[in-house]
């Protein structure tokens, strides 16, 4: 039997992710360190509007925004470790531990964007649908990951698990991705917010499954089984 364990992701890309994910959950945090000023000048160089108008109104629900940048930079913190293969195969009990961490930061990620996308969205309505959908998505994808490794169904749980991370990073996205709605197609800043946010979370779960779709055939053509029969 072959064991062609060829890469699925090009080897540039693994570094990518861990670096915009790091540094959009370090940003997302700054602002506790270096106040409220410094965070809406430093959006204020790319988005003055959101700098100027939406960072200190977010700042007027201070619990909800608290819990979601806190929680959502320690939930990307925990997502990056959790699809390191050297923690995984060296340490699969830290593992299983920040498996556990991960699935209710999910959960704490995802009520609080509910609660800001109904609350205070920049780009009115049309940012609360996604933000509501997508934040429902998270819940869903990660109680369903959790669920298949509770019935031991690893591949099928690192599967929905890809989703939930896949969701975990759309907010990164949609900040990349927005200039291309503002600067390059000139969009009024709170207009553009509608289809950087779509844009961010559609593509993001379009690359997870292409990357679970490959990582199917690689398992079928490896060992001749779709689903794998070791943990993650
Ligand atoms: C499905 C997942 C998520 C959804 C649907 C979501 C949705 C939202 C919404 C609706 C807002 C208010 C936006 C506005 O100002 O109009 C927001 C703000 C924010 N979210 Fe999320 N979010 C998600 C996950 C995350 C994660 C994982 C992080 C990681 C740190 C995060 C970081 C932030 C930050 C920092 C803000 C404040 C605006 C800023 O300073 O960039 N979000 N989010």
């Amino acid at each position: 039997m072959s064991h062609d364990r060829q890469a699925i992701v090009p080897r540039w890309a693994k570094p990518l992710v861990v670096v915009v994910a790091v540094s959009f959950a370090a940003f997302s945090v700054h602002r506790y360190a270096f106040g409220l000023e410094s965070h809406a000048w430093l959006f204020g160089l790319v988005f003055p509007g959101y700098g100027g108008e939406q960072v200190p109104l977010l700042a007027t629900m201070p619990v909800s925004e608290l819990l979601h940048r806190v929680g959502g930079s320690l939930l990307i913190v925990a997502g990056l470790a959790q699809f390191s293969p050297t923690l995984r195969r060296r340490h699969p009990a830290l593992h299983r531990w920040t498996g556990r961490v991960y699935v209710p930061l999910a959960l704490l990620a995802a009520v609080t964007a509910i609660v800001l996308g109904v609350s205070l969205p920049y780009g009115g309505v049309g940012e609360t649908i996604p933000a509501v959908l997508f934040g429902v998505a998270l819940i869903v994808v990660t109680l369903l990951g959790l669920a298949r490794a509770r019935a031991r169904q690893f591949e099928r749980h690192r599967e929905w698990m890809v989703r939930s991370f896949a969701l975990c990073l759309g907010p990164a996205s949609i900040r990349l991705l927005a200039p291309i709605f503002v600067y390059g197609l000139g969009m009024p800043e709170r207009l553009a917010m509608v289809p950087s946010f779509w844009a961010g979370f559609v593509v993001n779960l379009a690359l997870a499954e292409v990357w679970i779709s490959a990582r199917r055939r690689r398992n079928i053509r490896t060992t001749g089984f779709h689903e794998s029969p070791s943990p993650p």
